[in-house]
């Protein structure tokens, strides 16, 4: 029976009744004043599947939305009986999360009776693509959204910036796509609404002051030396990026971040503050300036400085915003902020004293999580077994974990079946971790084989699960060709990174993926 056999398990309590609910061609709902949004995702699927569309009745309805202040956000209790179906929760991500359930135990024309008491590990569950290094149409974004959307995935990461090109349509400074590809601010605003309906909350990133190149190849003003900047290709870390000493930049992105504020539903902004190498600060007249006149210690400072006063600005139209945990460098830091664990190597101490004095960190670590390694660095097991930690210490229990993710970078990633190799069936594994947490591995995966039959059926690629967890001479080949694409495609690194950090960094990847040595 299909009842205990999805993607996410139960976290909670589930029995399975005797009989089935059998589905009437027009199914009836008491929305019991939930929001009509929160039903269409349901109602389109069960429309893709020949039902006719869902009639609201106030009374004698088949399927019962009750609510009850009492659930945590996103759990939900669903029993399904012979004579109809009653759903409740608290809000509406707590019902989508229960129609999902619903429809992922519809077989055939009926629904298998059962009780359940389901709610999330986690409050963050994401993924983040990378739409900067390629470009990804928004039909392609929709399909990504659906499928994390049924196995209970409620947060979308939108990489909208990198030195590569800038993706998202700005009114304002159009110059920044002018000749790329670019999400039109129809096009987020129609996909922010499709994530909404199932569950899922779109955050943004604006990769800040580094990773900036292709804004500065149109904009050199903003840069320290204001020379012309030459759009990049390749990946890598670049060592030009906005200046953090000219009123002028910080005019220019409070204009550009009110743009993109206004077109996302999400109390967050992601700032990104990866990767910013200070060597053009160190030499310029106008950074210089203003580490002396605020009485700065070094230049990570600074950093923290420019991107507290892009919070404050952003807590003006009350949006938090979200760093990657390099910013952890600075000792000034915003106040409205939370972090994004992505790597320790040189942010460790700052990492921990952040953490154990309360802030809120959502994990990406990326020897486990970041899909654009392959099986061999990352295989499904060892996503499946990620568990949050910083310093080596497990941090999975505590309340400062906001969640998980896992990324997509994009650069050796050129096309949607691309894409689509890279993240499945690895996402379906961190999705059941952060609803369900650690199980056995054996179980999720007989679930799984039933789950790519279906993702089959919707013409999704995946990587095959025999190639999920590569061993051995398969897996050394596989590395070893990784390695060669990985360095055609870096364009930067060299150029901006020490000798003495590249080391570092070669040691740190060797020892986190578990390898055997590294060309880098
Ligand atoms: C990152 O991978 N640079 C966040
Ligand atoms: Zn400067």
């Amino acid at each position: 029976m299909a009842l205990l056999q999805s993607i996410p398990g139960i976290n909670g309590t589930a029995e399975v009744q005797e009989g089935a609910f059998a589905v009437p061609a027009e199914l009836t709902v008491e929305r019991g004043g939930f929001d009509p949004w929160c039903l269409s995702a349901f109602a389109s699927r069960l429309a893709e599947k020949g039902f006719a569309p869902l009639v609201f009745k106030d009374g004698g309805a088949a399927l019962r939305l009750r609510r009850d202040g009492a659930y945590a956000p996103e759990a939900y209790t669903l029993e399904v009986e012979r004579a109809g179906i009653s759903l409740t929760a608290s809000g509406e991500r707590g019902i989508i999360q229960g129609l999902t359930s619903l429809f992922e135990r519809l077989a055939g024309r009926e629904i298998p009776c059962c009780r359940l008491s389901d709610r999330p590990r986690y409050g963050h569950r994401g993924f983040m693509l990378d739409c900067s290094r390629h470009f990804f149409e928004s039909a392609e974004i929709e399909r990504i959204l659906e499928e994390m959307a049924l196995v209970k995935l409620n947060i979308f990461h939108w990489h909208l910036s990198d030195d590569q090109g800038w993706r998202i349509e700005s009114r304002a400074f159009p110059k920044l796509h002018a000749g790329g590809p670019r999400y039109t601010q129809e096009e987020i605003r129609r996909i922010v609404a499709f994530a909404r309906d199932r569950g899922i909350e779109v955050i943004p990133e604006i990769d800040l002051p580094g990773h900036t190149t292709a804004l500065l190849s149109v904009y050199p003003e903003l840069s320290c030396r204001e020379e012309p900047v030459s759009p990049v290709t390749g990946g890598g870390i670049f060592p030009i990026i906005l200046c953090a000493g000219k009123e002028r930049v910080y005019e220019f992105l409070f204009t550009l971040l009110d743009e993109i504020a206004d077109l996302f539903d999400s109390p967050l902004i992601h700032l990104g503050g990866d990767e910013a190498p200070k060597t053009e600060w160190e030499q310029c007249e106008h950074c210089k300036a203003a580490l002396k006149r605020l009485g700065l210690e070094d230049f990570e400072d600074l950093q923290g400085h420019f991107t507290a006063r892009l919070a404050e600005h952003l807590a003006g139209k009350g949006k938090k915003v979200r760093c990657w945990n390099d910013i952890l460098k600075s000792r000034v830091l915003p106040g409205n902020m939370d972090i994004q664990y992505w790597v320790e190597w040189d942010a460790s101490g700052g990492l921990e004293s952040y953490f154990d004095r309360g802030g809120g960190v959502v994990f990406s670590d990326m020897f486990s999580l970041y899909f654009d390694y392959p099986a061999s660095f990352s295989s499904l097991q060892k996503v499946f077994r990620y568990e949050p930690a910083i310093g080596g210490r497990s941090r999975a229990a505590s309340p400062n974990t906001a969640g998980v993710e896992a990324c997509l970078w994009t650069e050796r990633v050129p096309t949607a079946a691309a894409l689509e190799r890279a993240i499945f069936p690895r996402l379906f594994a961190l999705a059941e971790t952060a609803w369900a947490g650690p199980g056995d591995y054996r179980d999720f995966e007989d679930r799984l084989r039933l789950k790519l039959e279906t993702l089959k059926t919707r013409g999704v690629s995946f990587t095959p699960l025999e190639q999920c967890n590569p061993e051995g001479e398969a897996r050394l080949a596989e590395i070893a060709r990784f390695w060669k694409e990985f360095q055609a495609s870096s364009g930067g690194i060299e150029l901006a990174v020490p000798p003495e950090t590249m080391a570092e960094m070669s040691k740190a990847m060797a020892r986190g993926f578990n390898l055997p040595e590294l060309p880098l």
